[in-house]
């Protein structure tokens, strides 16, 4: 996704506009640019490529100025290309923008400021709010505020927006707006940053204004001041930000990716903290306000979300049906939200989001809202647009996660997941207290369970080792362990570039056992449970066939190891928490055999971190 960044203040611009980009880069991106006001004059830098490349302009010919604002751009319209790149401008050039969505009204728009002589040098929809903004002063003159001249031309837009706008015959201030993309303004005395999330700003302020859907900011040397697009003030609300800056860097790993999996042990110690008791199997969730009454209302649960977070859904609909006893689904957000959904005030529509900021998540969370169910979202960015569009919110206190491929995000779904169905069972009834402190204490020591996993590390890279060379790879699992196949096959497509499936065990003979041949790693859940020996089954119809499986099983299964190519054992636990164990080797091995591939693990080609497009 594009990446904004903004810096107002007594200092140069530019060294904060690169460092913010840089920060920014783990959300995927194809080119950059910056702009800055100097002296009264607008000077802009972009390029397609790396921030490398753009420094490489900005060496041979630097930009001064206090203040500024800079881009890394995701492309939705239009090509990869030096023109394509923000910021972009308009026909004076004095105004440069740069933006974070789509316009999706950009042809008419531009069809008719074409007619009336404007000239677009690129292919973008962003290039048209340019142009928009330009002919608001030429309507109403140059007396006209920046940040009237930007909300004149919001009003003819439809579609999503994050921007930051700066002008060279206003140049004592940066506007910034926001529709369902995501942006937030960092304040400290006497300096303002924008930037498209909360990590990048971490280094210089913890003290975050999370700017609301249809509001406009403007930033000058007397602070912030924010007001609707229709002109009504809104009162700065700071929140203090508790991440703290280290969290967002790589702390001595190589990747990302690997010290977020490594962190999954504090992230579940720190989402289930302060929600439970295991003396009375207390479960509390401080953002919710569920009476019992309202829990015993409730007579379906839907699941909607993306990606990985799909997959926790997928887990969620078995932990409700066993322990709730009412019915659950999962749906695609994408799907979801165009389908016409049948949902009402008896429905608890679940959006799982690590970011908070995803398109279709947020979309499906208006339908079901639209459709008059209560909406709560678990989510792992505090008042991220998620989170502030459901009715309740539940955090996962996983940090930042910076690696595209989501991982202890993932974990810290499943944990809140996990209390959810039993907070929800208490309150209906359907579990009792000795079975809640047993579920209770099963939790509180998994994370020593998965660090005793992670010193597995080397087992999974040897076997890593053995099978980064393959093109092809299919993960089984059966009732709990389908969605961890899923799940485990996402992560090694995503970041190795390999094809890989999920499905469900007992599906092979319905097709995939076509694929099975000594070139085909098969990855199964072999997960202790009333299905075990239905596995097995499925390990013989695999060596039958000369296929390759690489088995994860519960420590001192025999069985298995007269069976399997390689093993990979996970320490016991109640079966309803299996999965969150189950996926770590998982995670291992798609991160090791992307590495031994070459493969770019933290930014993998074509992907974002959170895609805020549809
Ligand atoms: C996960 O590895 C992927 N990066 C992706 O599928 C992600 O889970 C999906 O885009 C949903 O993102 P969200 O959780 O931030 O909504």
């Amino acid at each position: 996704m594009c990446g904004i960044f903004g810096y107002f203040g007594s200092k140069e611009a530019l060294p904060f506009l690169i460092e913010g980009l840089k920060k920014l880069e783990y959300r995927g991106y194809d080119s950059a640019g910056v702009a800055t006001l100097n002296n009264g004059r607008l000077f802009i830098t972009k390029c397609v490529g790396k921030i490398a490349e753009l420094e490489k302009e900005l060496s041979a010919r630097p930009i001064g100025g206090k203040a500024g604002i800079a881009h890394t751009r995701w492309a939705t319209h239009g090509q990869p290309s030096d023109e394509n790149s923000h910021p972009h401008s308009d026909c004076s050039g004095k105004i440069a923008l740069v933006h974070n969505g789509i316009i999706e009204n950009y042809l008419p728009l531009r069809r008719r400021l074409a007619e009336e002589g404007h000239k677009f040098k690129s292919t973008t929809d962003t290039e048209v709010l340019a142009h928009l903004i330009e002919k608001e002063f030429t309507k109403k003159g140059e007396t006209l505020a920046l940040e009237d001249a930007v909300k004149g031309a919001l009003e003819q837009v439809e579609g999503s927006y994050a921007l930051a706008v700066v002008y060279e015959n206003q140049p004592d201030k940066i506007v910034c707006a926001r529709k369902a993309s995501p942006l937030v303004i960092g304040v400290q005395e006497g300096e303002t940053f924008i930037s498209s999330d909360i990590p990048a700003l971490l280094k210089y302020t913890s003290q975050i204004i999370y700017l609301n859907d249809s509001e406009v900011a403007t930033i000058t040397e007397d602070g912030v001041k924010i007001e609707t697009l229709k002109g009504k003030p809104v009162k700065n609300k700071i929140t203090l930000v508790s991440w703290d800056p280290e969290s967002a860097e790589k702390g001595g790993y190589t990747h990302f990716m690997l010290k977020e999996i490594h962190e999954q042990p504090k992230a579940i110690r720190d989402t289930i903290a302060g929600r439970i008791k295991v003396d009375e199997s207390f479960i509390h969730f401080d953002e919710l306000n569920f009476s019992v009454e309202e829990a015993k209302k409730i007579n379906r649960v839907v699941f909607t979300a993306c990606g990985t977070s799909w997959h926790a859904g997928l887990v969620g609909e078995y932990l409700i049906e066993q322990f709730v006893k009412i019915p659950a689904e999962v749906e695609y957000a994408a799907e979801f939200r165009y389908r016409h959904p049948i949902v009402d005030e008896n429905t608890l529509v679940i959006a799982i989001t690590q970011s908070g900021e995803t398109a279709d998540t947020l979309g499906a969370v208006w339908e079901a809202k639209a459709q008059g169910a209560k909406v709560i979202s678990i989510c792992n960015v505090i008042g991220s647009s998620i989170a502030r569009e459901s009715h309740g919110v539940i955090y996962t206190y996983a940090g930042p996660e910076i690696g595209v491929a989501s991982t202890k995000a993932f974990t810290t779904q499943l944990t809140v997941i996990y209390l959810f169905a039993l907070y929800l069972a208490k309150k209906r009834g359907t579990l009792s207290k000795m079975e809640a402190q047993k579920m209770i204490s099963d939790l509180i020591a998994l994370p020593d369970k998965i660090e005793c996993l992670l010193l597995k590390e080397n087992e999974v890279e040897a076997i890593a080792q053995r099978f980064y060379k393959s093109t092809n790879a299919l993960f089984l699992g059966r009732g709990k362990g389908f969605p961890i196949a899923l799940e485990g096959a996402l992560k090694l497509k995503e970041i190795s570039y390999i094809h890989a499936e999920g499905y469900p065990a007992a599906e092979m003979k319905h097709g995939p056992i076509a694929l099975i041949d000594k070139n085909m790693p098969v990855i199964i859940l072999a997960l202790a449970g009333r299905r075990y020996d239905k596995i097995m089954g499925n390990i013989e119809e695999v060596k039958a066939r000369g296929g390759m499986v690489i088995a994860v099983a519960a420590e001192g299964d025999q069985m298995i190891t007269e069976k399997a190519d390689a093993i990979i054992s996970i320490p016991h636990t109640t079966e309803a928490l299996s999965p969150i164990l189950a996926v770590i080797p998982l995670q291992l091995l798609a991160y090791y055999i992307a590495v031994k591939r070459g493969c770019h693990v933290d930014q993998p080609r074509n992907l974002a971190k959170s895609v805020t497009v549809e």
